[in-house]
Order: structure tokens, then sequence, then C-alpha cells
């Protein structure tokens, strides 16, 4: 069954035979004797598609209105001749010297009012009307000359919106954030209400006096700033939605999408709002070395991403065989972790596998980036592994357009996360994603899959919904969580969840505002923890915790009471001894609502989580050993378990089937050895 449903027809079908397997391919860095290599090696990895064009537009128009196509013309031949599906990029996303050259005008202005200058990439303004004019003129030819083309099978529109030009503070964007903001409130006194401009003296009384969030004397406005990402994220879909109508007038079937950046570190656009106008979502990911926990966050960023497909199939535009060339200190991938990476892309919904990049430059300021072929060419074990892996994603077409089970849904909102990094919180050390990625990592060790979704999604059929960090949330979705409670679902809600409205203004009469009904607790202030200070819990009467204590608190903790929540942890020691760490409440028919005043250590976060599963009646995809991670996706043809070892052990499990990795039969039990996965078909 085709990912992309009844869209593909007459075109040539984007590669569902097998997990579409490639990657950027960027030739115009190569002589042409290379191309002909490239082909032949393409052919011994298995790829299936390649994106071509994001950065080549100082080689399609070298200078202004002379055009060179001839080139990826015959690169789009090539790789029709060899069976390699395109997804053809706009090649908007990095505009050629002369362009800037001619307007500097369209250049990007940060913060300081100091201007980002052409020499690197995605120099443009997001609001400047002019480089939109010349972006779609060349989205224009690029959808005339290529529309029919038997290897086009994807348009692929920019690259990355708002990687580095968002936000731009210059006077093109002060302009169109006023006429943004007219549009959202109408008239000033609506403005200076949401704004709460009663405060320091902020009172607007024309439009024209309205800035960017500039450089200020000391703390910003936060709703202010907090419409400013808004304004961000709609201005560069607003130039999506355009490119896209363009592609649309020459080219209606074939499906048109953009890379996103899901990695929880990237924080610029709203997805949720992006999400429904991509034929198919695609995203990139990169392994941060420098993360605590780096592959739970791979495996969260994978839920995220199917969230906003609404559960479908995904696309993993780009990833790395390899090292990137982007942190401080950029490690080799062990061996085995490619494929580890891979088939975690692929458990959590990916149906394609790309990467950046195919061959890897020698020049530019990617030259240390890896590649699926390496600079050590063919021969290397990295483009052996390569060629391992695109034969194992060959061998996974059965199971494209399947469907990952999850009972578990966990919100997640940009809104609430640009909320909580505005400024003056209660403290820098809360970060958004802390109690997301915990909570995830701990289900994840238990076996347990999310959905991660918008606090708008149904929650209707999930038995667990968390919570976490939602500081900012509307009316409607409050009621919601709260509805799913009565319904039956077991809610976990964390720490500054609740706090403001979508304006921003914080819900008076206690906090969590939105919440305090559901969770029968409410709480007068807040004790926000010094890095590295715990503060110790007691074992809630049930001896749970290790030397039978309850653990200890980070981060958080808050002088709360309960109206009709059971106390299941109360502080042990400092300000708040004696007071709720973390509660719960029977509602509704099965239904609770718990609380986490604080954020508990794992082993203790991770007793709670497996009551919570327990009440649920949440089981795990399947009974494994520590460290070993087990996602299930399924479709009427059958179910699929991904068993994922990252441990340095074999690791043996109780399961019959076909591995589709090994190609081997397995059963009533099967061992998947130290650093490397299996993905089963179940008998
Ligand atoms: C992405 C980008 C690619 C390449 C890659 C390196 O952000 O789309 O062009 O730069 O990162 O990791």
């Amino acid at each position: 069954m085709s990912v992309f449903g009844h869209r593909l027809s007459a075109m040539r079908q984007w590669p569902d035979d097998r997990v579409a397997f490639g990657g950027d391919y960027n030739p115009e860095q190569w002589p042409r004797e290379v191309w002909a290599d490239d082909v032949r090696l393409m052919g011994e990895a298995g790829v299936s598609f390649v994106t071509l064009g994001v950065f080549s537009w100082s080689w399609l128009e070298p200078t202004k209105g002379e055009y060179e196509f001839g080139w990826l013309d015959d690169v789009m031949d090539l790789m029709h001749r060899h069976g390699i599906a395109v997804d053809l990029a706009t090649a908007t996303a990095t505009p050629p010297p002369w362009l800037s050259a001619a307007y500097p005008e369209i250049l990007p202005v940060d913060r300081e009012g100091r201007t980002l200058w052409p020499g690197s990439r995605q120099a443009w303004c997001p609001s400047s009307p002019l480089y939109r004019d010349f972006a779609l003129a060349l989205t224009d030819r690029m959808a005339t000359r290529y529309h029919d083309h038997p290897a086009l099978a994807m348009w692929h529109v920019s690259n990355e919106y708002a990687c580095h030009n968002l936000p731009c503070y210059c006077d093109t964007c002060a302009a169109a954030f006023r006429r943004w903001l007219e549009r959202r409130y109408g008239d000033l006194d609506t403005l200076n209400e949401a704004w709460g401009t009663a405060f320091w003296s902020q009172r607007y009384t024309a439009w024209d006096d309205v800035l960017p969030p500039r450089l200020t004397t000391t703390f910003g406005n936060p709703t202010h700033v907090l419409d400013y990402s808004r304004f961000g994220s709609d201005t560069l879909l607003d130039f999506f939605l355009a490119e896209k109508e363009v592609i649309r007038r020459h080219s209606a079937a074939v499906p048109v999408t953009t890379n996103f950046m899901t990695m929880s570190q990237f924080r610029l656009l709203d997805y949720h709002d992006w999400a429904p106008h991509q034929d198919v979502v695609s995203t990139d990911h990169y392994v941060v070395d420098a993360l605590e926990h780096p592959r739970a966050e791979l495996s969260f960023h994978g839920d995220l991403t199917r969230g906003l497909a609404g559960g479908a199939p995904w696309m993993l535009m780009e990833h790395s065989t390899s090292a990137v060339n982007w942190q401080p200190v950029n490690p080799a991938k062990r061996p085995g972790d490619t494929l580890l990476d891979s088939l975690t892309h692929v458990a959590r919904g990916a149906d394609t596998l790309g990467f950046f990049q195919w061959r890897q430059s020698r020049s530019g300021s990617e030259k240390f980036h890896s590649a699926l072929v390496p600079h050590a060419g063919e021969d290397s074990d990295r483009f052996r592994e390569v060629c391992a892996l695109g034969a194992v994603a060959g061998r996974l077409g059965e199971l494209v357009g399947s469907r990952v089970e999850a009972d578990v849904a966990l919100l997640w909102d940009h809104e609430a996360q640009w909320a909580v990094a505005g400024p003056c919180m209660p403290s820098s050390a809360l970060d958004y994603p802390t109690a997301a990625h915990t909570v995830h990592r701990l289900l994840r060790d238990r076996g347990v899959t999310c959905d991660v979704v918008h606090p708008d999604a149904d929650l209707g059929g999930y038995r667990v919904v968390v919570v976490p960090t939602l500081y900012l949330v509307s009316d409607a979705a409050a009621a919601a969580v709260a509805a799913a409670a009565e319904a039956g679902a077991q809610v976990l809600v964390t720490y500054f969840s609740g706090i403001s409205d979508p304006d921003d203004h914080v819900r008076l009469g206690g906090y969590p505002g939105a919440f305090r009904d559901l969770l029968g607790v409410r709480v007068e202030e807040f004790f926000p923890l010094r890095v590295g200070e715990q503060v110790a819990l007691d074992d809630g009467g049930g001896g749970g915790g290790p030397g039978g204590s309850g653990g200890h608190g980070t981060v958080w903790s808050e002088d709360a009471r309960t109206h009709g929540a059971d106390v299941v942890h109360a502080y042990a020691d400092g300000p708040l001894a004696g007071r709720p760490a973390v509660t719960r409440r029977t509602v509704g028919d099965g239904g609770a609502a718990w609380y986490l005043g604080t954020l508990p250590d794992d082993a203790t976060l991770g007793r709670l989580l497996e009551r919570v599963l327990g009440d649920a009646g949440v089981r795990p995809a399947a009974e494994v050993p520590a460290g070993v991670e087990v996602v299930r996706r399924r479709s009427a043809e059958g179910a699929w378990l991904f068993v994922l070892n990252h441990t340095d052990d074999d690791a043996t499990l109780a399961v019959a089937g076909h591995d589709l990795v090994a190609g081997t039969d397995v059963g009533p039990t099967t061992t998947v050895a130290a650093r490397t996965a299996a993905v089963i078909r179940e008998a």
C-alpha cells in the first residue's frame, strides 16, 4: 500500500516496495566522471531515492535571469535510468551571491541590529517580498521544467525552514509583524490587554510604535516575545504555502513536503500548524552527543514526528551515518549504531531513511560531516555498513504503511515551549522538554510507546495521558485532559502546567490554575530547586523508595495543599517538609489524575509510572532486559516487533516469527546480539 494513498497515481511512485533508502545528492560538487561512480555505488547500497538541488540555486541561475538547467536534466535522466526516485528541491533555500549583492535588503538582521551577511547559507529575511518573488520565480521554473519528468516522485520545498534566519528583526519584519498583529488583535486596546502593557509603561497608541522584540535594556514583555515566535512561524508557513501553490499549478499529483527539524533542541516553528499542509510529513534528525540520553531523545523525536503525521508513516529526510560537524566535538558512531539509529526511526513510524549526504564533500563547511560514501571511499567499513543497511531496508518492504501501536499520549505544544523559554521565569533550570523527555524515556525503558501529540488532539482511546510542563494551555485543551480522566484514563500532570492562558496571563486563585480542580491540588507558591539541589521525598506510606525512602526530587518543588487528592509522596526535608509532592485523585469511572509537583529521581518516578501503567492496564510491547527498546508496528497484514538492543550484552526474549534483519525464522525465543536489532514479523 502506498504511504501517500491515492495521491500517487500516474506519476512515478515513491518507492514503497521497501523502506525508501537514500539521501541528499549534490552532484554539482563533483566532476561528471564521478556521477557514473555514484550510480554504480548507489546500486550497491540499495539507494532508491535521492534529494536533488537543495543548495543549487547559483548553479541553476548563475546570473539574474540566465538559467543553466542542462546539468540537472542530465542528473534527473541518470536517476531515471537507474530506477532512483527523485525528491526534487525547489532550490530556494539559499540565494546566489548576485541576488544578495543586488538587493542587500533581503538579508536578515539579528536582535542586536547586525546584518547577517552572505557567505554561509539561508541568508534571507523571512518577510522579504523581494526574496519571495525571486524564490517563487525559480520555483515556477523548476516546476515547469520537471513536473513530468519520469524520475520525479516528490517536491522538496526550500530546506529546514528557520534553521538559521529566524527570528529576523529587520524593518521589513517590523512592518510585517504589525500587519500580523492587526490581523490577530484588530485594535490596539485588544493588543494592550493581551500584552499586559499596563506593566512598565508599555501602552501602545499607534501601530507604528510597535517593534520586534529587539535588544532591550532588560527583560522584554513575554507576550510580545511569544507573539514574535508565532509571527515568525506563520510568516515562513505562508512562504512555504506560496511555493507549494506555484508547484501545484504545474504538478498536481506529485506530493509536496518540506523537511522539518523535530529535534527537541530546535524550537522555532510550530510544526502542529505546518503538518496539515504537508502531503507527507518529513523531518531531519541528528543525534546530539552532548545529551545525557541521546538515543532516548531520538525515540522521542520519532514519536513527536509521528504525532505530527497524525499517526501515519513519515519520512526521515536526513540523518547521519556517523559524525556530524557542528557539535563542539563530533564523535564517530560506533559500529552498529547506524543500523540501530535507522531502525529506531523505522520502529517509530518512518517509512523512508534519508541521510545527509550521499558523497562526503571535499570542500566547504561540511567536508567533515559523514556521508553514505565517506572520504575513504567504497573500501571502508562505513560504506560496507551502508550497503548492509540498504539491504535491510530492502527487506522491510512488507511493513511499509503499517502504524505504531501506542496506549499512551504525551502532550507537546510548541507554544508552551516558547512561553516557558520566555523572559523572567521562576527558574532558568526549567527547560520545557525535561519532564516530557524524562517520562518518555522511563516509559521507553519499560517497553511502552507514547504518541506525542498536540493538546488539541483527540485523546479518546488512550489509557494514559501525560501532561508535562504544559505551562500555557487553553481552556479547551485543559477541559479535554479532564474529560480523558473522566472517561477512565490515568492522567499524569507534571509541575509548571496549567499556569497561564494563551496570552500568557497567569490563571489566578492558586496554581496549577487550569488543572487545579482535576488534580485536587492547590499551590500557593513555587519553590524552584537550585541546579543540582535535591529534596527528599517520603515513601508515601508504601515503602516504595530505595532503602525505605521515597527517593528525591529535583528541578522544582512547590507549596501544595490537596483537596480531594491522596498524597503519594510528601517532601521529607527542606522548607516544604510534610507538604504533598506527588498526589493522586480518583476521577470518574476508574480514571485518575496524578500530579508531580517535583521531578522525582528515575527509580522513584519509574515505580510511580509502573503503578500508573498497572492501573491503566497498559502492557509493554514485549518483556525484554533493561536497555532493550521494543516497539510494535501493525497493519491489517500483520504485526512487526522491533527489538533494539542498545546494550553491550546479547538479549533474549520470547517471540516467534521471522526476523527481517537477519532473514531467519525465530522462536519460541530469540537472542538479539549486543548493539544490534531485530525486526520480527510475529507469528
Ligand atoms: C541539516 C541540513 C543539511 C546539512 C545537515 C548536516 O541541517 O539540512 O543540509 O547541513 O544538517 O547535519
